[in-house]
């Protein structure tokens, strides 16, 4: 790193327009705060007059060259990126950008089926012909992973004229795979890498984490900063390093996706987020592996649950015993005051954040309560999911560029089976559609949704309580490819 990391330019320059009392005659309507409810004060009053609007010395996230320029070159040579990119919309806005400025109507793009539905609301936008890869199946930790490099080697071999492989690294349980080995392979094809790599901001603490998708090759990388570093919500990253990716598309994409009024707030504590990283020092990062594992230790004398492996210290999988339900565990924390990051039908997450916890006996007594508490809980369902992603390398039975000729209809879910899915069917959390817009909806997805709806599973679809759109046309659902 060759640039001084103690630097935040866009937060020194916030907060020196903040402290020079200015007047203002210009959008937000807050007023640096002063025009504001009362009862809302209390908590708003600090960050309002950091709201800014691109005045002058505050440069423009759309045409940077001040303090924002500056503020994503840091990032960038902090992160090892030829370019960052600040993102005020989230991982969601990223991955659309990088999705968008590879791929034009009609081409293929080489995708982890079981990725974020941001990657595929980007390959519907793009227009892609999204060719599906599937995840390998884990026993270990009972849940789907990532494709293994067969599943990847095949689906070049079948699609060299790809324009992108789109895989996601670390998965939001902190799981890695061989990313290096799977670059170098796709980069022989010379096809661009995108990695979603929401879940693994923190992997640039060389060292300490499991290395980064950039410091690995990957031509575009995403970054949740708001996920596991101190950026607010929506701050993100998108970082390029490749002559694969045509610079200008990525800027254009941005400038079309994200808001024209960006969060000043938000892309200050993303300059802070990267300070934050780029100045922890060894002996906090010692204290707060120390603390994650006094953690795992308290959550792994749970009697209900197995703690689950991670390659990723700061995330705690909790496995719930056969019977017992993740979204069951989690509302007993939550009756706890302790808030876990999300439950599945089997499993829950939590997080432990680049931080320390000097007090954890709430914790202690928080699983010993919830252990006895457990035990009177009448068994569930096991819903068996390791049936879902059959084919290892397969397209959508209907591409999106056919979908548009085709009606939508709600039919009840027990008759949809052989019918394509008019929208997708994503359980939230984690947001990984267990249907595709465009697939065709089989017996065990049926048998899915129907136990997840049973079991209180949150589903995203609209109207799902009254039945699923499917397109309406004579012969597809009788299993006719289109
Ligand atoms: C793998 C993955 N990618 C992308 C996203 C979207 O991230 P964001 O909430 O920052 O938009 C998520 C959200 O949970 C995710 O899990």
């Amino acid at each position: 790193m060759s640039s001084n990391q103690e630097k935040t330019p866009l937060y020194d320059a916030l907060k020196q327009f903040a402290g020079g009392n200015p007047m203002s005659f210009h959008v937000p309507g807050h007023k640096h705060g002063t025009i504001f409810p009362e009862k809302g004060r209390e908590f708003f009053e600090s960050v309002l007059p950091l709201d800014m609007t691109e005045l002058t010395g505050l440069d423009d996230l759309h045409a940077t060259r001040d303090v924002i320029y500056e503020a994503q070159e840091l990032a960038a040579d902090f992160f090892g990126a030829d370019a960052t990119h600040f993102l005020i919309g989230g991982s969601t806005a990223g991955n659309l950008a990088m999705i968008l400025s590879v791929c034009s109507a009609g081409d293929k793009v080489i995708v982890q089926r079981n990725s974020h539905k941001s990657i595929f609301n980007g390959l519907e936008l793009g227009g892609a012909r999204p060719v599906l890869i599937a995840p390998e199946f884990d026993e270990s930790l009972d849940r789907y992973t990532a494709p293994d490099i067969e599943t990847i080697t095949q689906a070049l071999q079948q699609h060299p004229d790809a324009k992108a492989v789109v895989l996601t690294y670390p998965d939001y349980f902190g799981k890695t795979f061989a990313l290096r080995e799977i670059i170098e392979l796709i980069h022989e094809y010379n096809i661009p890498v995108l990695v979603d790599e929401a879940h693994g901001v923190h992997f640039s603490l060389s060292g300490v984490f499991p290395d980064s998708a950039v410091r690995l090759g990957a031509d575009a990388v995403v970054q949740s900063a708001h996920k596991t570093t101190p950026a607010m919500t929506m701050g993100a990253l998108l970082h390029i390093q490749s002559e694969r990716i045509a610079s200008h598309r990525t800027q254009h994409y941005l400038q079309m996706i994200q808001s024209s009024s960006p969060s000043y707030p938000i892309m200050a504590s993303l300059d802070l987020a990267r300070y934050y990283l780029a100045n922890l020092p060894a002996y906090d990062m010692a204290l707060i592996l120390d603390s994650a594992r006094q953690v795992r230790a308290i959550l792994d004398s749970g009697q209900c649950w197995d703690l689950l492996s991670s390659d990723d210290p700061l995330k705690m999988t909790l496995q719930a015993k056969p019977g017992i339900s993740g979204n069951t565990i989690a509302g007993l924390f939550e009756q706890e005051g302790i808030y876990p990051e999300l439950s599945t039908h089997h499993q829950l997450l939590l997080i432990h954040g680049l931080g320390s916890f000097t007090e954890t006996n709430k914790l202690k007594n928080a699983v010993k309560r919830i252990t006895a508490q457990l035990k009177n809980i009448p068994n569930r369902d096991i819903i068996d999911t390791s049936n879902l992603f059959k084919q290892r390398v397969t397209v959508l039975d209907l591409d999106y560029s056919a979908i548009e000729a085709y009606q939508v209809t709600q039919i009840p879910l027990r008759q949809a089976e052989n019918y394509i899915a008019a929208e997708a069917i994503i359980p939230y959390p984690p947001g990984i559609p267990l249907v595709l817009k465009g697939e065709r909806i089989t017996l065990s997805h049926i048998k899915v949704i129907e136990q997840f709806i049973q079991q209180g599973v949150t589903i995203q679809h609209r109207h799902i309580d009254h039945g699923i759109s499917v397109f309406c046309t004579s012969g597809l659902q009788r299993g006719k490819s289109v």
